[in-house]
C-alpha cells in the first residue's frame, strides 16, 4: 500500500485569485496550482496555506473556458421534460463537485441536453489523489481542458468556478454571477474509508460536507429563493435495518397514534454521518425557509462511460479501484483485469443498492425537471438494483469466464464495522415513476467494463487494491499507511 500522507487539517484549496464577479476565459485565469502544492517534510505532506493565510486570501479561482453567452445553435434538447409549472422550469444549472466521477458525468449529460451549465469544484479530490499516491484507473485530463475539448466538440460552454463551498464569500460571488435555477450539489468528500482514516481525516470530512451544505442552503435563502436544491446523500445514511427501507420516510402507529416521519438513520462511517447531517439540515430549512430540495439517496455507482465521456478521450472520466475511493463493482473488475483476487470483505452477505453512472446523470436530470414544490423535502432512493457482494463477485467471475480470465475471489477480515448478513429491501420507485428507464446490469455491461479495465490495466498500482482503513483502528493521531 502506498504511502497515505498526513495533512493538516483542515485541507484546503486556495488560491489567490482575486474574486471576479463575471466568469473570465480560462485563457486568462491564473490558477496557481501552486495552491494545491503540498511541500514535504520528514514523509508528510502539508498544505502551503496556512489557516491565518487562508482567512485572508482563501478562495477564488473563477473561470470559465469560453465567452458566457449562449449559443444560439443550442436549441434544448426536445426531450427537455416540463416542470411541474413553467415558471420554475430550469435552465440555469450550478453543478457542484462536476470535477468529479458523478459530477463530470452529469455536467456534460446537463449541458447536452440544453441546459446552461456552470461547475463549480474545489479540485480537492485531485488533491487527495496526490496525497495518498493514487490515481484513477483511466488518465484524466484538466479540468480546463475537459470543458475546452467539450465546447470544441459540441459548440456548448459549461461555465467554471474554481474555489471551495465551505468559503461563503466564493460561493456568493457565484451564485451572483451565474444565478442557478438548479443546484446539483456533489461537493463533498465521499469516502467512508477516507473519514475513517484518522481524527483529521474525520473532521475534515464533517467540516467540508456539513459546512458546504450548509453554506449551499444559505446562499439560495439569499440569493436564489426560487432555485431548487438537488443534493447527493446516499443510501448508507439507513444502514441496513431488519425492515424495509422507504424512501426517505416512514408512517408509524404508536400508542394509538399514526405519524409520518423521517426514515430512522443509522448512519456507519463518518462520511455516513455527514450526510445525515446534511440532509437534517436540509429538511430544516426546507420547513423554516421555504426551499425546495430534493435529495437522492444514491446506491453504489458503477461504470464509467457515458454518451458524453466517450466522445473524446479528454473528456474520459475517473474510475477509481483503490481501497480508499474505489466502489465494489468497479474494484471487482479492476482486480479481475490484472489477475489480483476479488476481494470480499468478510462473510460477503452486505447487500447494497447500485445503479449505473447513465442512470445517476438520467436521475438527476429527472430531478430537475421536476422541482420539489417550495418548502417541500423530498427524498428519492436512487438505485436500480441490489447485489450483495458475493453476488457481484459471482457476475466479475462468470465476465471473466468469457474473456479467458480466470477470476478468484478471497475473503479478508471486513475493515469495516458492518453486518455481514441482513436484511435488505429498500424501495426506490419514485425516480422510476418521473420516468428512470434503468440500465440493468446485464452481461453485455459487466463484459465491456472488464474489457475497459483490461485495456487501462498497465495503469493499475497493485499495491493500491487492498483495504488500509480498520474503522476500530482509527485513532488521533495523523496516519501514514505504510507500503
Ligand atoms: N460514487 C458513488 O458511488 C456514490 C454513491 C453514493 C453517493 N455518492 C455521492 O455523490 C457525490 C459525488 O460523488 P463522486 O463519486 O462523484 O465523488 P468525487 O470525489 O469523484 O467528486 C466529488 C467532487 O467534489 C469536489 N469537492 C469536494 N468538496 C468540495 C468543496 N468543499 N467545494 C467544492 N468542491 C468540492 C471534489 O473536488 C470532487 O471533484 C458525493 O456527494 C457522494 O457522496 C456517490
Amino acid at each position: 500500500m502506498a504511502h497515505l500522507l498526513s495533512t493538516s487539517c483542515p485541507l484546503k484549496v486556495a488560491s489567490g485569485c482575486k474574486l471576479n464577479s463575471k466568469p473570465l476565459s480560462c485563457d486568462l485565469v491564473a490558477f496557481r496550482t501552486s495552491s494545491l502544492s503540498l511541500q514535504t517534510s520528514k514523509s508528510r505532506f502539508r498544505m502551503l496555506v496556512s489557516n491565518s493565510e487562508r482567512s485572508k486570501r482563501n478562495y477564488t479561482t473563477h473561470a470559465t473556458t469560453l465567452p458566457t453567452s449562449w449559443q444560439a445553435s443550442n436549441e434544448p434538447d426536445t426531450n427537455f421534460r416540463q416542470s411541474s409549472s413553467e415558471h420554475s422550469k430550469p435552465k440555469r444549472v450550478l453543478v457542484i463537485g462536476g470535477d468529479g466521477y458523478c459530477g463530470w458525468a452529469t455536467a456534460l449529460h446537463l449541458s447536452n441536453k440544453g441546459y446552461e451549465v456552470a461547475i463549480v469544484d474545489s479540485l480537492v479530490r485531485r488533491l487527495f489523489d496526490h496525497q495518498l499516491g493514487l490515481d484513477s484507473l483511466t488518465p484524466i485530463t484538466s479540468i480546463h481542458n475537459r470543458i475546452r475539448c467539450w465546447k470544441s466538440l459540441t459548440g456548448k460552454t459549461i461555465e467554471l468556478y474554481i474555489g471551495d463551498v465551505c468559503d461563503f464569500e466564493f460561493l456568493s460571488e457565484t451564485f451572483k454571477s451565474f444565478e442557478p435555477n438548479a443546484v446539483v450539489h456533489f461537493g463533498e468528500q465521499r469516502s467512508a474509508p477516507f473519514s475513517m482514516i484518522d481524527r483529521s481525516r474525520a473532521v475534515f470530512t464533517q467540516n467540508n460536507n456539513v459546512i458546504g451544505t450548509l453554506n449551499v442552503l444559505f446562499a439560495i435563502k439569499e440569493f436564489s429563493e426560487d432555485c431548487h436544491l438537488v443534493k447527493l446523500g446516499t443510501m448508507g445514511e439507513y444502514g441496513t435495518p431488519n425492515i424495509d427501507i422507504e424512501e426517505g420516510y416512514i408512517s408509524i402507529t404508536h400508542n394509538g397514534r399514526t405519524d409520518t416521519l423521517p426514515y430512522p438513520k443509522q448512519a456507519s462511517s463518518f462520511y455516513h454521518l455527514s450526510k445525515v447531517h446534511d440532509s437534517n439540515n436540509i429538511a430544516f430549512t426546507c420547513k423554516a425557509w421555504g426551499i425546495r430540495a430534493t435529495d437522492l439517496n444514491q446506491g453504489v455507482v458503477y461504470g464509467v462511460r457515458t454518451d458524453e465521456t466517450e466522445m473524446h478521450e479528454e473528456l474520459y472520466n475517473r474510475f477509481d479501484y483503490d481501497g480508499i475511493f474505489g466502489t465494489a463493482l468497479n474494484r471487482f473488475c479492476v482486480q479481475a483485469a490484472v489477475g489480483h483476487p476479488l476481494t470480499v470483505y468478510g462473510k460477503g452477505g452486505q447487500t447494497r443498492g447500485y445503479l449505473d453512472i447513465r442512470d445517476t446523470v438520467q436521475c438527476v436530470e429527472l430531478a430537475i425537471a421536476n422541482p420539489a414544490n417550495p418548502g417541500e423535502f423530498r427524498v428519492f432512493n436512487q438505485f436500480t438494483e441490489q447485489f450483495s457482494v458475493n453476488e457481484l463477485a459471482a457476475l466479475v467471475t462468470k465476465a471473466g469466464e468469457k474473456v479467458g480470465i480466470d477470476v478468484q475471489t478471497m475473503s479478508v477480515p471486513n475493515p469495516r464495522v458492518e453486518a455481514e448478513e441482513h436484511y435488505y429491501n429498500a424501495k426506490h420507485t419514485k425516480l422510476i415513476e418521473l420516468g428512470l428507464k434503468p440500465h440493468l446490469l446485464s452481461d453485455s455491461l459487466l463484459d465491456s467494463l472488464l474489457n475497459f479495465a483490461i485495456q487501462f490495466k498497465d495503469r493499475v498500482d497493485i499495491k493500491q487494491i487492498m483495504p488500509s482503513v480498520s474503522w476500530r483502528k482509527i485513532g488521533v493521531k495523523t496516519r501514514t499507511v505504510a507500503a
